[in-house]
């Protein structure tokens, strides 16, 4: 799977840019707030339909403008897709696919797969179970389109029982309608427990095999899924019955704290090497290369998912690598597209001998 040109129109900081990408390495080289992340950003835009940085479109969109515009030719084996977007103030924004509008955003995640490497990484250790979670979430998406239209009504239904929850109805009336309530959260709850288990076991597996080249076989990584949800079974029925049980036992503090304690929406991901809690004793150096054992592996999920290696993105990165794992990286993506940014030229020695082109980006312009 590879992009061939990107087209940008009003698009954050460019006001019109069209570039064809080679098939292999593209790096992007400028300095601080020229636009290099903002062109990922489209880039991912038309992979998943949403930004990696913000949720408010209308932030995308040129300051001087009302309309932004981002499409992208991208070949899969042998057929070529068009994907374009386009943003208006005030208004939804529009997805098409082969000029086609596409009605279920869902549609979109069997075009074009990316996956990011940023230093905002990090996150994924120091950060809450949130910033897990939405991992999780954009991961799991792009392999499995329904996953996300399962996350969409999940969330309303949690949002009504919280609304519900707060509300100053007849106690009997919130209890009838909390049952109502509890059985559709329990059943669309399951189908996300059960693929957020079957992601997270294939992640631990093939994360924990990179792991411990990157660490020379120092390391043993292990990543476990945590919910207050029963899974062990693996049982749609009794994983259900379990996250009703518990709904029902904990109706009574739900109601005196206005909100759901039970759920998805309270998962984690536990994170260790060689059996320790990786959060709060690995070193920065330890947890940087647990982060990329662990994008790399999701890189392998998409080519066993979807049978093809998905778009490669490197924000910046590099520059925080010491030589070892630079050279494991761009080793590891021989043969995949690649587009890489940098402020420094300094970041080309490693990739002497690839068929790659380089581009300059000053102030939303590119020279090549
Ligand atoms: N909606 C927008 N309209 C115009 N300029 C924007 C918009 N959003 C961000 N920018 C500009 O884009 C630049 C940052 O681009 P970015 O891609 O993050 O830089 P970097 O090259 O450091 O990665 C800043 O100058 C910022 O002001
Ligand atoms: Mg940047």
């Amino acid at each position: 799977m590879n992009i061939e040109s990107i087209k940008l129109i009003n698009f954050r900081n460019y006001n019109s840019l069209n570039i064809s990408l080679n098939k292999e390495t593209n790096v992007f080289i400028g300095k601080n707030a020229q636009g290099k992340t903002n062109l990922l950003e489209s880039i991912y835009m038309c992979a998943t339909g949403r930004s990696f940085r913000t949720n408010r479109d209308k932030e995308i969109i040129n300051l001087n403008k009302n309309q932004a515009y981002v499409g992208a030719k991208i070949k899969v084996d042998k057929a070529e897709k068009f994907i374009e977007i386009k943003m208006e103030r005030n208004k939804q924004k529009r997805i098409r696919v082969n000029k086609i509008e596409l009605k279920n955003f869902k549609e979109l995640y069997s075009g074009l797969n990316v996956v990011v490497f940023s230093p905002d990484d990090l996150k994924l250790i120091k950060d809450g179970p949130g910033e897990r979670r939405s991992f999780l979430d954009m991961s799991i998406s792009q392999i499995k389109p329904v996953y996300k239209h399962n996350i969409n009504r999940y969330n309303k239904i949690l949002f009504q029982r919280n609304n519900l929850l707060k509300s100053n109805k007849k106690k009997s009336d919130i209890l009838n309608l909390l049952e109502i309530f509890d059985l559709q959260l329990a059943k669309i709850g399951t189908e996300i427990i059960i693929s957020r288990n079957v992601f997270i076991e294939e992640l631990s597996k093939i994360a924990e095999e990179i792991h411990k080249k990157l660490t020379l076989e120092k390391e043993k990584l292990t990543l476990n899924y945590i919910s207050n949800v029963n899974f062990m079974e693996q049982n749609k029925d009794i994983i259900e019955k379990d996250f009703l049980t518990k709904l029902k036992l904990n109706t009574k503090k739900d109601l005196f704290l206005g909100t759901t304690e039970i759920g998805p929406h309270r998962d984690d991901i536990e994170i260790k090497t060689n059996n320790i809690d990786a959060r709060t004793f690995a070193s920065q150096g330890q947890q940087r290369t647990i982060v990329l054992s662990i994008k790399l592996s999701e890189v392998e999920i998409i080519k066993l998912d979807r049978g093809n290696y998905p778009v490669i993105l490197l924000d910046d990165v590099f520059s925080e690598l010491d030589e070892e794992r630079r050279k494991y990286l761009t080793m590891s993506f021989n043969g995949k597209q690649t587009i890489i940014t940098s402020t420094d030229v300094i970041d080309l020695v490693d990739m002497e001998g690839k068929n790659k082109s380089i581009f300059y980006i000053e102030n939303g312009n590119i020279l090549q």
